[in-house]
């Protein structure tokens, strides 16, 4: 039998799943002492059960990590026979490598503490670098959230004139890899950060002269690298410029600022719950990736094939 559990990052998200798995939310309770520690108590018998915990570790990144954590502790000590941490966003995944001497690896790090909570496997979407999969020792789903962002822009874009841009080198692969979905060119942007958090456009390869633009990205933060792109874009005479983001991290006003770019659209999906806020914003539009976790999670649950989903 299979189990859902949601932690407290994006409950819309965990009841959409539930929703199209037609499996309700297991019974438990999240929260915290008044000293701010997290207690976790699972309120129906999950002894020898298939158990799926949903939780991204978006902001507060470090109490959603740990309400993920001591969830699956609570699970492991009460006998659940396998337990996946469903993931939809993983935050911690930019740090992934040494950048500099004496600093962290913390994308490591948090995949060594989701083992050792007791985790059994990991279900994801979209980590920032494929291999972040190998930084766990246990079986990893990386989904793609590209097949729901495709299918929008067949629903809503006349093809001709599609140029995709990558805002970085970085995401070539996954920008190419949707430019052949639509079957549109590909462009890139050449930027540099100076420092962290700080984005520049060096250059743009490929010519957009003309051309109805869609950025494709895993992450938007605080959104410099999308509005620099976009100006960027329209100066070298893009028609108008749209940008398809898994994760909308959205730090600092990033909806603000993009209000006030020359970002015509944002569309990200729904693995960060958006704020109050920022769904004011006209330029702003939220697709769900619920079916296709949900599909995800039917599927290994049934021991069934996972990359069939990419198909
Ligand atoms: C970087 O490599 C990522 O793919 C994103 O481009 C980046 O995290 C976006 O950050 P920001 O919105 O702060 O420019």
């Amino acid at each position: 039998m299979m189990k859902l559990i949601a932690c407290n990052a994006n409950r819309p998200l965990a009841e959409a799943i539930a929703d199209h798995l037609d499996c309700p939310l297991t019974d438990a309770e999240v929260k915290n002492f008044a000293d701010n520690e997290i207690f976790v108590r699972i309120n129906e018998n999950v002894r020898g059960e298939d158990v799926f915990v949903i939780q991204s570790t978006s902001r507060p990144a470090n109490d959603n990590l740990m309400e993920l954590l001591i969830c699956i502790d609570a699970l492991r000590r009460a006998s659940a026979a396998r337990i996946t941490a469903v993931i939809p966003y993983f935050g911690y995944a930019r740090q992934d490598r040494k950048t500099d001497g004496r600093t962290p690896i913390s994308a490591k790090l948090v995949a060594n503490l989701i083992s050792a909570s007791g985790a059994d496997r990991v279900l994801t979407m979209d980590l920032h670098a494929g291999q972040i999969q190998g930084f766990f020792d246990i079986p990893t789903d990386n989904m793609v959230a590209l097949p729901v962002m495709v299918d929008d822009v067949r629903r809503r874009m006349d093809k001709d004139n599609l140029m995709v841009v990558s805002p970085d080198v970085g995401g070539v692969v996954r920008a190419r890899s949707f430019a052949k979905r639509i079957g549109a060119d590909l462009a890139i942007v050449d930027k540099r950060r100076p420092e962290a958090g700080k984005s520049e456009v060096m250059n743009i390869i490929g010519d957009v002269s003309g051309r109805r633009c869609i950025l494709v990205d895993d992450i938007c933060d605080s959104g410099g690298t999308l509005c620099n792109a976009a100006a960027a874009l329209k100066e070298e005479g893009a028609i108008s410029v749209s940008a398809y983001i898994t994760h909308g991290v959205l730090s600092n006003n990033a909806v603000g600022r993009i209000d006030k770019s020359e970002m015509d659209e944002l569309v990200i999906c729904n693995t960060i719950l958006p704020s109050d806020e920022d769904v004011k914003s006209k330029k702003l539009r939220v697709l769900s990736v619920a079916p296709l976790l949900g599909e995800a999670i039917r599927r290994i649950a049934n021991n069934e094939s996972v990359s069939k989903l990419f198909d």
